[in-house]
């Protein structure tokens, strides 16, 4: 696979952290005008921007990343309008869904512009576009100018960073700057929805909005893609309609395993696990119960995090129910754990 990852590699940069002042936000917009790269606050999850209608500004992302060249990225954007001067074709349903669901974490896949960068679209030519609901955010990409494209700012592969200090553990001395905008309200990534079809809109990518939130607002049918259909098994590696779902995602540095069943045998399966682990000289973390599924999502990237930085062995996890924002957590921590899952209620 290509990477830019030599040709666009750079001496170590000074990175700076920046505040959310309008002042910080007009230095972070000239970095991002000078082809820069700066990392700033979503609503979903810390963003690694960049010029994105600058061919050479992108490739650096790739770069800082380490991220293969055909994994397309989003372009942020801080008005609707601008949606029309980056995607053509945009149909009734397209509109709609950008009427009633932005700015907000939802991410349309359309038709690209021909000056879009093929860097970008990674070789494809369609283009994901959204604008994020975060005040920082949409001031920065206004200051800039420019569409900002923008991956989640951690090391390809790794857990979405949700904090400023994340971005900083994964990108100090690759970029020129971060803006500190406290945590993420939501904690993970977008829904992606490919409207390039206007009979169809697919679901690439569960996030916070979802299929049902979809349909119910606007009244159109929406499908899952094939592989989140069953998304438990390791099948959308076969065919993948959106480039990212064919690399390893989430990961943290331990082994994660999912445990899946009734509560009451995932807590003892668990505890057997864990004594396992510990009687082989293992260290074991277990991701917390948080008191609302809202909490578990907002929080379950940092999860990750922390318990690395205790330098767990082993992550213990339990499934949550597939609904509401629990499908795209589920989505989540079967990649984080590579698809080892363990059904507790099977003999
Ligand atoms: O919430 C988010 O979407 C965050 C924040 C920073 O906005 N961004 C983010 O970007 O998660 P990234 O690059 O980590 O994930 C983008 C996803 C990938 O799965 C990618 O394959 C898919 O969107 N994608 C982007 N452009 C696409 C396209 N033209 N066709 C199909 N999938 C696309
Ligand atoms: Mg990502």
């Amino acid at each position: 696979m290509n990477r830019y990852d030599t040709e666009f590699k750079r001496e170590r940069i000074d990175t700076r952290m920046l505040s959310g002042s309008d002042e910080d936000i007009e230095i972070a917009a000239g970095i991002i005008k000078s082809k820069g790269l700066v990392a700033f606050p979503t609503e979903t999850v810390y963003g690694l921007g960049a010029d994105g209608m600058d061919e050479n500004a992108v490739k650096k992302i790739y770069a800082a990343k380490g991220r293969p060249a055909d994994n397309p990225l989003i372009l942020h954007i801080a008005d609707k309008k601008s949606a029309f001067q980056i995607c053509k074709n945009v149909g009734i349903k397209a509109q709609k869904l950008m009427d009633e669901f932005w700015p907000g974490p939802l991410t349309l896949v359309l038709s690209a512009r021909d000056d879009v960068p093929l860097t970008v679209r990674g070789g494809l030519d369609t283009v994901g576009v959204r604008m994020p609901d975060n005040e920082i955010a949409l001031k920065l990409i206004s200051a800039a100018n420019t569409p900002i494209a923008a991956p989640s700012a951690n090391i390809s592969g790794s857990p979405s960073p949700t904090n400023a200090v994340h971005v900083m553990d994964d990108m100090k001395g690759k970029i020129e700057a971060v803006i500190d905008g406290g945590e993420c309200s939501r904690g993970l990534e977008s829904t992606v929805v490919i409207a390039t079809e206007e009979e169809e809109l697919i679901i690439a990518r569960p996030g916070y909005i979802t299929k049902e939130n979809i349909e119910d607002v606007t009244g159109y049918e929406v499908k899952y893609h094939d592989s989140l259909v069953n998304m438990h098994l390791e099948n959308d590696v076969i065919n993948p309609s959106s480039p990212g779902m064919k690399y390893r995602h989430y990961a943290p540095k331990a082994e994660m395993i999912l445990f899946s069943g009734s509560g009451e045998n995932i807590e003892q399966a668990m505890k057997k696990y864990s004594e396992h682990v510990k009687n082989t000289g293992g260290k074991v973390g277990i991701i917390p119960l948080r008191d609302t599924l809202d909490e578990q999502a907002r929080n379950f990237f940092k999860d990750l995090r922390e318990l690395d930085k205790e330098g767990v062995d082993v992550i213990l996890a339990r499934d949550v129910e597939k609904a509401g924002v629990g499908f795209a957590l589920m989505n989540r921590m079967i990649k984080s754990a590579g698809y080892r899952i363990i059904y507790v209620d099977e003999e």
